[in-house]
Parts: C-alpha cells; sequence; structure tokens
C-alpha cells in the first residue's frame, strides 16, 4: 500500500522548556522565536503542509498560549490544528500519549518542534508503509554521533538497539527526532504519566518484538536547541542551503523585513536576518546574526554569529560575536562581548562597559 500523507495525522511536541536558550526562551517558547523571519514553528508547518498532511495537533505546556494566540486554527496556513495542553510537562512520550483522543488516522507522524531539517517526509513515510512497521524513525547520519543518541540497524532497516550517548559510538546513525507510529503504538503509551519516549518507550517496543525500523538518509539535520546552532540553522535556511516553502525564491545573503530601516553603508551577510521594525545604523556590519523585531543598532556595530532579541538596543562601534542579548537589553557604546556571553532581558551595560582581549 502507499504511503497517504492526507491519511496521516502530525504531531508537533513544542512543550519544552529551551533551557539551554536562556533567556531567549524566558518569556517566548523555543518553536515561537523568529528564525529567518518567523517563528521557527511556522517553518516546520509549512514543510508539513508541502508534504500533504493537513491535520496538525501541538502538544503544549510551556508559555501554551502562545502557539494558539498565533496560529489560531491553521486556516492561514491551509491547515486545521489542535492544541492539547499539558498542566505538568508530561516528557515527550507522555505528550504524544497525551493527544491520542484527537488522532484521526492509523498513522501518526511525531516531530520534536525544534529541529531543522530537509528530509522529504513522504519518503519516510513510505518506508513505514513498505516495512508494515509498528514504528518508523527518522535516522540521520552524522559526521560526529557521540554528541547523539545511536541507533544501528540492521540490513533490512529494523532497529537493534538505542544507545546512549558513548564516545565510541558503533554507527553514525543518530535519532533525527521525527517519527512514525502506528496508532494503536501510541494508545500503549501510559496515560497522565511522566514517560520518555526515547529512554522508555523505544527501548520497551525492542523488548516487546514490536518493528521498529530507521529511515536512514544524510538530509540537512540540526537541532535548534543552543544558540550556537540556532544562530547556524536560521543563517542557513536564510541562505536556502535548508530549504523552507516560507522562503522560495527570497534566499540570499541576508533576509530583511521590509519596514527595517538600514542607513548607509551597512554590511549583512553570512545569512543575517532582521526582525520588523528594526533600525541598522551607517556602516553597521552584521554577519550571520539573527536580529528580532524592534531593535536598534547604532552606527558602527560589528556583530558576528549572534542573537538580538526584540527590543534591544546595542550602542555604535560595539563588537558582538557569539553572544545572546535578551529582549530590551542596551549594550552601551564600544563595548566588546566575547564569544557565549548571554545577557539578561532588560540588562544595561554602560558605554565601554564590557571589554574583553581582541581575539574575543
Ligand atoms: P532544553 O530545556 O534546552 O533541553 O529544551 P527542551 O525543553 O525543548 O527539551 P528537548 O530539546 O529535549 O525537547 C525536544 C522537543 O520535545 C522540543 O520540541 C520540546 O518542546 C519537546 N518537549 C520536551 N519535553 C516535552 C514535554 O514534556 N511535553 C511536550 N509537549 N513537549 C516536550
Amino acid at each position: 500500500m502507499k504511503a497517504n500523507p492526507a491519511q496521516t495525522d502530525a504531531v508537533i511536541l513544542v512543550g519544552g522548556r529551551g533551557t539551554r536558550l536562556r533567556p531567549l526562551t524566558v518569556n517566548t517558547p523555543k518553536p515561537m522565536l523568529s528564525t529567518a523571519g518567523y517563528p521557527f514553528l511556522q517553518h516546520l508547518l509549512a514543510r508539513i503542509k508541502a508534504a500533504g498532511i493537513t491535520h496538525v495537533v501541538l502538544g503544549t505546556s510551556y508559555r501554551a498560549e502562545v502557539f494558539e494566540e498565533y496560529f489560531g486554527d491553521g486556516s492561514e496556513m491551509g491547515l486545521e490544528i489542535e492544541y492539547v495542553v499539558e498542566e505538568e510537562a508530561l516528557g515527550t512520550g507522555g505528550a504524544i500519549r497525551n493527544v491520542y483522543d484527537r488522532l484521526r488516522h492509523e498513522t501518526v507522524m511525531v516531530f520534536n518542534g525544534d529541529v531543522l531539517a530537509g528530509t522529504d517526509l513522504n519518503a519516510i513515510l513510505e518506508t513505514h508503509e513498505s516495512k508494515n512497521a509498528d514504528v518508523t524513525m527518522h535516522l540521520v547520519r552524522v559526521s560526529d554521533p557521540r554528541a547523539f543518541g545511536c541507533v544501528p540497524t540492521d540490513t533490512d532497516g529494523r532497529v537493534l538497539e538505542f544507545l546512549e550517548k558513548t564516545e565510541d559510538p558503533p554507527t553514525d546513525q543518530v535519532n533525527a527526532g521525527c517519527y512514525v507510529f502506528r496508532r494503536e503504538v501510541v494508545e500503549a503509551i501510559p496515560a497522565k504519566k511522566v514517560v520518555s519516549v526515547e529512554r522508555e518507550t523505544f527501548p520497551q517496543l525492542l523488548i516487546s518484538g514490536s518493528r521498529v525500523y530507521g529511515h536512514v538518509d544524510h538530509a540537512y539535520w540540526r537541532d535548534m536547541g543552543r544558540p550556537g546552532d540556532f544562530v547556524r540553522g536560521s543563517s542557513d535556511l536564510v541562505r536556502g542551503v535548508v530549504h523552507s516553502p516560507l522562503l522560495e525564491g527570497r534566499t540570499g545573503e541576508s533576509l530583511v523585513e521590509a519596514s527595517v530601516g538600514v542607513a548607509g553603508g551597512v554590511i549583512l551577510l553570512g545569512g543575517t536576518s532582521i526582525g520588523r521594525g528594526s533600525e541598522i545604523g551607517a556602516g553597521c556590519r552584521l554577519d550571520g546574526t539573527v536580529v528580532f523585531e524592534g531593535v536598534t543598532i547604532e552606527p558602527g556595530a560589528v556583530i558576528e554569529d549572534s542573537i538580538i532579541a526584540a527590543g534591544a538596543r546595542i550602542g555604535a562601534n560595539a563588537r558582538i560575536k557569539g553572544c545572546v542579548i535578551g529582549e530590551g537589553a542596551h549594550i552601551g557604546a564600544r563595548c566588546e562581548l566575547k564569544s557565549g556571553m548571554r545577557v539578561w532581558p532588560g540588562v544595561v551595560i554602560p558605554d565601554n562597559g564590557v571589554r574583553f582581549s581582541s581575539d574575543a
């Protein structure tokens, strides 16, 4: 039987606290952070729609209200979106079980809401159908698998084991955070309990002899959970390194909203994106940087590989590299901020206030 995306439910897990991206996630859930001009989740929803899936259930918990306020019933995107809220976060497996009552079809495609991928979703569904699997996992081959859970498969693609992070992984195939479930497998997850799909559900399925298969590819893949990956993923979307249906025909060195004021001599490169209502002063140079809405950057600032949250102000001739600047923070003129610095929302750093050596 051929896989039919119209007969598939999409479930997106968006309830995590996004602690690794703090302070950006203090007020905004990670999947709603602006990435290449749109909330990250909107790129994923557009991919789901382009694949032919139209019914989407969002499993929410942290800052649950923000999602419905933005996407409503999904009709503007040609989707039908429903929301299920966990009062207490139930973990990835508990969250999947918690949307069971909203499922309409036998096939359920589950997405981590913070993964940027270029994989053909219909190809994963095809693998699921052709193997007559209970669960099919997207496995991506990465150059350094040590930071991820590894998933070896046999020659037929059947999953053999789920391995925790190890210094000596036996395979370069890692869990990509996208799964196809047979609906009854979702029903079998314990309800109203905290369950990890990675650490509990999948290993138990193997023990019980369920048919768990891998769909392995080399496609673009990035977990957007840390600032460095977030910046890189946004830049790759802007430059078209990974495709988003939202940016069709608009990819290039930078993405600038129409309402942005850009003064003379400004250089924007490396997939920099600038959000609505921001102002970029004369002679600034921004490389690989994500600027949210309503940011003011005064003349001569140089910013590289950084995230500047909404309403922040960057003083003239400031130098910022590899930093996260929180909402409404004010970085004084001529400040130098080095890699890894995170400035909390509303913090004011006076002119010349922070200086590091030039290798920062
Ligand atoms: P960190 O706190 O930085 O690790 O981020 P996170 O909270 O998003 O956790 P993680 O990256 O491991 O989560 C992977 C995906 O699952 C993300 O899209 C989360 O939003 C989602 N997620 C994690 N835990 C839960 C949960 O308890 N409930 C729901 N509904 N989603 C969850």
